[in-house]
């Protein structure tokens, strides 16, 4: 490589390249979407140009670049290992109706190549293979070898892999290439190659064929005007660049952690616990001080954005207060972030105030009842270790919340210290109790088990049956329901794995639910006692909340499971059952959100 470039150089570096190559440079938009409640934050470049790549004329021309803050709140609860962030950037460039692939292979080629001096010999690339849909991607191969890219570094991936979007529920997606650099490592296995979770491979951009729209009732339609939008990440790429192990041994955090070991007498690299939490606090005042310094400025709520602020600040403050950091503490860090970004993104200069202050208040607020609601959570600890459950009861995870203002995240946090569950159902009837529950925006996550029971929870709900059943034929009989809640959206469902389902996994799962549901099933119910319903074989993961005589619901011959109901009647009320996302829940436990598509 020619140079260590750092962010600031390659921000530089690709808006100007991209220039020279005819696009206009657009300002990045606010982290706050305009016309998609399906999403809290903008999660890429594209967001914000989704009416432009559906058809609406950009005034600024048809070919565009820009840098684009973004923020991606489905890993925050993995935030602390060496790798996730919840804020990073992306550079982007766009093509609306002009070019397609095979230019915007040539654009990243020479990018990469000439602009960075990436070495085209650790170079690898996947490609779309084709499904029933969409054909194989042989232009974009076909590409990438005219300039140089051996076949065996050209790899054919399937959907899974090689598509990408739409960003939110519903708009325009497509086949993508990626491109990976090797890190020289040695290959976990023989089946190693880019998307590989080992590592050796490294992804740094995305260019996606946007050929496609998806329609909220779930169907692809090909668009007649094709566009091209790319992604990458800076954070990545300037850590591989620079021969870093990871982003936050880069530029772009190393002032934060160095203003962090100011305060404290921690030092970054003294041990994994204690690098834990200097790469939370790091992250999440980062993060902060984005989504304070935001065009739209948003401040600490118990809703939507908001309340991922509020969750972002607490912890941070409890992992400031972990590494022995005493009284307020925030600004000190929130002025470093700054500095550090307030050219590139001079909001953050004009907030400034209104960061600080924010930052200040919710300080204020959140110290006070820390200390005095992690005392109560260490009174409850020892006796939860002696039953059996080893579960925070409800009630208790509510009061930390009411009370001391612990979001239920945190408490979970504790909790997985501690080698604890949390009742999180318990939870959600406390909330709704105390009726607390606001039914606006994305205050649906609070909402439990079966609060309505419409149509669409109900089939829902069955969809969780044949999940659970069709986790269980995938991983092992190890997996066990931990919760569950369902909104009329999509279900969401916890359960226990030690480590990340793969995407084959996840697919194959997919694939049996489907398959089971258009066996047009029927699903029955009977009564009988717990030992009866577990001698037929009935999942009876909640059995001690059920007494003695209990339901047990059966899908066919696919599932048979001890439950309050209700059901669908047959699965051909169902539609097509889609994995949205799968993410760590907390320590040993595996989260994934899916939805029913009606064709
Ligand atoms: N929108 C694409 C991505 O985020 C480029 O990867």
């Amino acid at each position: 490589m020619k140079k260590k470039l750092t962010a600031n150089e390659l921000r530089q570096k690709y808006i100007d390249f991209f220039v020279s190559k005819g696009h206009s440079q657009i300002s990045g938009a606010s982290l706050i979407p305009e016309n998609d409640p399906t999403v809290l934050f903008t999660t890429a470049g594209m967001h914000p140009l989704v009416p432009y790549i559906l058809g609406a004329e950009h005034p600024a021309g048809n070919k565009l670049c820009d840098y684009q803050k973004c923020i991606r709140t489905g890993d925050i609860d993995v935030v602390g290992d060496p790798h996730h962030l919840t804020f990073f950037e992306m550079l982007g460039n766009w093509s609306l109706g002009s070019y397609f692939k095979k230019e915007a292979i040539d654009y990243s080629y020479e990018f990469l190549t000439k602009e960075i001096g990436i070495d085209p010999e650790i170079l690898s690339v996947t490609v779309f293979e084709g499904d029933d849909e969409v054909p194989r991607d042989t232009v974009a191969a076909e590409t990438w070898k005219k300039h140089g890219i051996p076949e065996e570094r050209i790899y054919f991936m399937p959907r899974s892999d090689n598509w990408w979007g739409p960003a939110g529920e519903t708009g325009p997606c497509g086949p993508d290439s990626e491109m990976f650099i090797d890190t020289g490592r040695p290959k976990c296995g023989p089946d190693c190659k880019p998307g590989c979770s080992c590592g050796k491979y490294f992804e740094i951009w995305n260019d996606v064929f946007m050929g496609y729209q998806k329609l909220e009732n779930g169907k692809y339609v090909e668009m007649d005007r094709k566009c091209v939008d790319t992604g990458m990440g800076i954070e990545r790429t300037i850590a591989i660049l620079q021969g870093k192990k990871n982003v936050y041994e880069t530029e772009v955090f190393t002032p934060i952690i160095a203003g962090i070991e100011s305060l404290c007498s921690v030092k970054y690299g003294d041990s994994d616990d204690t690098d834990k939490s200097v790469r939370i606090l790091a992250d999440h005042i980062r993060t902060s001080v984005f989504i304070l310094g935001d065009q739209k400025g948003i401040g600490p709520s118990n809703v939507g954005q908001g309340y991922i602020l509020r969750r972002l600040i607490r912890r941070a403050i409890r992992h400031g207060r972990k590494l022995g950091i005493e009284g307020a503490f925030l600004t000190k860090l929130s002025s470093i972030v700054i500095d550090l970004y307030s050219n590139a993104y001079p909001e953050l200069l004009e907030h400034t105030e209104f960061i600080n202050n924010e930052l200040v208040a919710e300080e204020e607020k959140f110290s006070k009842t820390l200390e005095k609601g992690e005392r109560e959570f260490e009174k409850m600890v020892p006796n939860i270790l002696k039953g059996k459950a080893k579960m925070i009861p409800g009630r208790m995870a509510f009061k930390l919340y009411d009370t001391y203002g612990f979001p239920i995240e945190l408490t979970k946090e504790l909790a997985a210290e501690n080698g604890l569950d949390v009742d999180e159902e318990g939870f959600n009837k406390a909330f709704e109790k105390h009726q607390e529950l606001s039914r606006s925006g994305a205050d649906k996550q609070f909402k439990g088990g079966l609060a309505d029971h419409s149509e669409k929870t109900t089939a829902l709900h069955t969809a969780t049956h044949m999940l659970h059943a069709a986790l269980r034929q995938v991983l092992g009989d190890h997996v066990g329901q931990k919760g569950s809640n369902i909104t009329v959206d999509r279900l969401r469902f916890d359960f226990t794995h030690p480590q990340k389902v793969t995407k084959e996994e996840l697919q194959q799962v997919e694939d049996i639910v489907n398959e089971q549901i258009s066996r047009n099933l029927d699903v029955t119910c009977e009564t009988m006692t717990i030992e009866e319903a577990k001698e037929q074989g009935a999942i009876a993961f909640f059995a001690s909340k059920y007494g003695e005589q209990v339901k047990v619901y059966s899908i066919g011959d696919f599932s048979k499971e001890v439950c309050g109901g209700p059901h669908v009647k047959n699965t051909s009320e169902m539609g097509r059952f889609k994995i949205k996302k799968e993410q760590s829940s907390s320590a040993g436990i595996r989260r994934i959100k899916a939805v029913l598509i009606k064709d």
